[in-house]
């Protein structure tokens, strides 16, 4: 099945896996994919490297997608009939944002956003990116205005962070520390109260900064929009497990994204999230034609340049080698993600962050099947 059909009925396509496996790539092509399907598509790219973004026409981090300009990819054979949004994640800004929409009235938005303990934590929660990604996932979700949104996932070394995302903010707003804190009797009365904590006051002496105002200022607004937080972040979870949301599993065929993808596979049943399916990229193909290289017939064939024939054997039988360690990776993640005919994107020569490059990965993600494995005989050597 291609990625087409995979995505039949899906209104939300995570793409998940290990560090530097492919996912912004794969992410952009298939939006680009399902635009040319004539579907109204918005993608959430994660740090896309430079020139990727140049080829969807992200210039900056964004905190709404833009329409991408369908003209861009007229001249590479791809028609696109519906509508491509592209947005580069900016965690900071979605991060207050969110605030924005949670705060019951101006005062409090105005007193968290210019708060000095909000501007540090919201840097540090942001900076993880997993929350604000899934925060902005069902944001433009429930906008209504996109069939289906693609989501590239954080360049996180476990992919796991992703899936916890959620539990672990509002396992720290809900923490023991901050009820403590909140609570009318809690310590920030007390501390407050008495307003003479020796330590506060000194480090207001000498820096000027008032700590224990910031903190009691953030902690009372916190408290306004913690609702909110809650219910966005239960909103989120149930997105997640949602059955028009299905997550593509993406990896290479080196074995420590293999080994990641297996456990994440894992983690996804467990948490009752929908898997729909396996991207292995950067795969080198075992050709059909696995015959000998006989280097004498090719040494005449390069006007007897015995040694230039000797590099061509070395370098066949190398790639021989690697397509042999991917085939068996591919067998493996078959068997232990269960899914039989996993999508195989080849390592591709050259760059794939232009345009073309991403037309080059489309054509392996939405080829039916058939037309697939002879796309990547092709790639073979
Ligand atoms: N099939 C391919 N053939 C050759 N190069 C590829 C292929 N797929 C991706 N690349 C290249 O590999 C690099 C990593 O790709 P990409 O940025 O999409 O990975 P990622 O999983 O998003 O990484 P990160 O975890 O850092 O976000 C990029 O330079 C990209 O151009
Ligand atoms: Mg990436």
């Amino acid at each position: 099945m291609s990625v087409a059909d995979r995505l039949e009925g899906k209104r939300v396509c995570i793409c998940a896996g290990s560090g530097g496996v492919g996912k912004t790539t794969t992410s952009a092509a298939i939006a680009m994919g399902l635009a040319a399907e004539g579907k109204r598509v918005a993608v959430v790219t994660i740090d896309p490297a430079r020139r990727l973004a140049d080829a969807l026409g992200i210039a900056e981090l964004e905190s709404e997608p833009h329409l991408v300009d369908p003209a861009r990819f007229a001249g590479h054979g791809i028609e696109i009939t519906g509508e491509l949004w592209a947005m580069m994640l900016d965690s900071k800004a979605t991060f207050d944002e969110l605030i924005e929409r949670l705060a019951p009235d101006e005062k409090t938005r105005d007193e968290i956003l210019a708060n000095r303990i909000y501007r540090e934590l919201s840097s540090a929660v942001a900076g993880s990116q997993e929350f604000t990604a899934v925060a902005k996932l069902y944001e433009l979700d429930r906008s209504g205005r996109f069939d289906v949104i693609v989501l590239d996932t954080p360049p996180s070394r476990n992919a796991l962070d992703f899936l916890d995302a959620p539990d672990r903010l509002t396992g720290f707003l809900e923490g023991r520390a901050l009820k403590l804190f909140l609570a009318p009797s809690g310590l920030a009365a007390k501390v407050v109260g008495r307003g003479t904590s020796v330590v506060f006051s000194v480090l207001r002496r000498v820096t000027g900064v008032d700590l224990m105002e910031d903190l009691s200022v953030f902690f009372r607004a916190l408290g306004g929009v913690l609702d909110g937080f809650r219910e966005r972040a239960a909103g989120v979870k149930a997105l997640l497990a949602d059955p028009a949301t299905t997550f593509l599993i993406v990896t290479s065929p080196e074995r420590d994204p293999v080994e990641e993808a297996i456990f994440f596979r894992g983690r996804l049943r467990e948490a009752g999230m929908p898997f729909g399916g396996l991207v292995v990229n950067r795969v080198h193909p075992l050709g059909t034609d696995d015959e000998e290289l006989d280097e004498a017939a090719l040494a005449a064939d390069l006007d007897g340049d015995e040694a230039l024939a000797r590099k061509v054997a070395r370098t066949l039988d190398e790639f021989r080698v690697l397509a042999h360690r991917d085939a068996a990776a591919v067998e493996r993640l078959r068997a232990e993600l269960e899914d039989d005919d996993p999508i195989l994107v080849p390592h591709l020569d050259g760059d794939v962050h232009d345009v073309d490059g991403l037309v080059a990965i489309h054509r392996h993600l939405f080829a039916p099947a058939r037309v697939r494995e002879a796309l990547l005989d092709e790639a073979a050597f």
